[in-house]
């Protein structure tokens, strides 16, 4: 099978089509996807009628599960979650903030897959940025101060008992079934600039949010350079703006890119079935 790739024209992204995701892939195709994969960072794939078997089948070409370890998974899946807001829902939209899925972790996922279920008929955009762009374009003055710096992650912010997602979210009638827990405290270490681990390409690894420090560095200087980072990282420049249609498929490098949420549907409801591909 030949398979189409059609770059967004933006810093990142590509549509892939003359392909049938509903079917078992063989190992040149899925190899072909792979390759597009790494060249642009986020991958679109219209028109696919997928059951959560067929994604799960699909996530598992390019790794093991991911642990996800604040959602709950749908009823009867044990690796599939629902992003979901329904048409009512007034709480502060999940994932708005720029970041890379779960960078906290010892060894971070490698992707992510996300299946439109029901999809707005305006707004719900999300969007992506290009890490490997913002740090071939970064002022020199910049990266220099981020050189062979420790990034310390954590989900605290988001996920402690107390964080933004914690207990009092919950009692507000939040759709999504968020969890949040004291493993969320948890710490780990990951160089800010890095090499992609399969490409070996330089970029910046994740953002202010999942890191909440710099090891070494004082908070009063490491919070505002991070903040600084996280401006440069989102910059127009390196977006991809992702518009959703119905059964679409997407799936992204947590390596390469950050991504967030965006709102703009009050009254439509937005779902979406999400798999973590894990690191390899
Ligand atoms: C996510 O970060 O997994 C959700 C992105 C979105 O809802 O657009």
């Amino acid at each position: 099978m030949t398979i189409q790739i059609i770059p967004s024209n933006q810093a990142c992204g590509a549509v892939v089509r003359k392909i049938d995701l509903t079917e078992e892939l063989g190992g040149e195709t899925v190899a072909e996807i792979r390759s597009a994969w790494l060249e642009h960072h986020v991958l679109s794939f219209p028109n696919q009628a997928m059951t959560d078997d067929d994604l799960e089948r699909y996530t598992r070409y390019f790794g093991p599960f991911g642990h996800d370890p604040f959602f709950g998974p749908i009823p009867g899946r044990e690796h599939i979650a629902a992003i979901r807001r329904d048409a009512d829902e007034t709480l502060p939209l999940f994932a708005e903030a720029w970041h890379t899925d779960w960078s906290f972790q010892e060894k971070p996922p490698q992707g992510t897959c996300l299946l439109a279920v029901t999809i707005p008929p305006t707004g719900g955009d999300t969007l992506f940025a290009n890490q490997h762009r913002a740090l071939d374009e970064m002022p020199a003055a910049l990266r220099s101060r981020l050189e062979g710096k420790l990034g310390i992650h954590s989900a605290k912010l988001p996920y402690a008992p107390d964080g933004a997602y914690g207990a009092k979210d919950k009692s507000s009638g939040r759709s999504m079934d968020i969890r949040p827990s004291e493993e969320a405290l948890a710490e780990q270490l990951h160089p800010i600039i890095r090499e992609h681990p399969e490409t070996g390409r330089l970029g910046i690894f994740s953002t202010l949010g999942y890191i909440i420090g710099i090891e070494g560095m004082a908070q009063e200087e490491a919070i505002p350079l991070l903040r600084e980072l996280q401006e440069w990282q989102g910059r127009p420049e390196f977006q991809y703006v992702h518009q959703w249609e119905p059964e679409m498929l997407v799936m992204w490098d947590n390596r390469s890119v950050l991504h967030r949420a965006t709102g703009g549907y009050d009254g439509h409801p937005r779902l979406l079935h999400r798999t973590t591909i894990g690191a390899n």
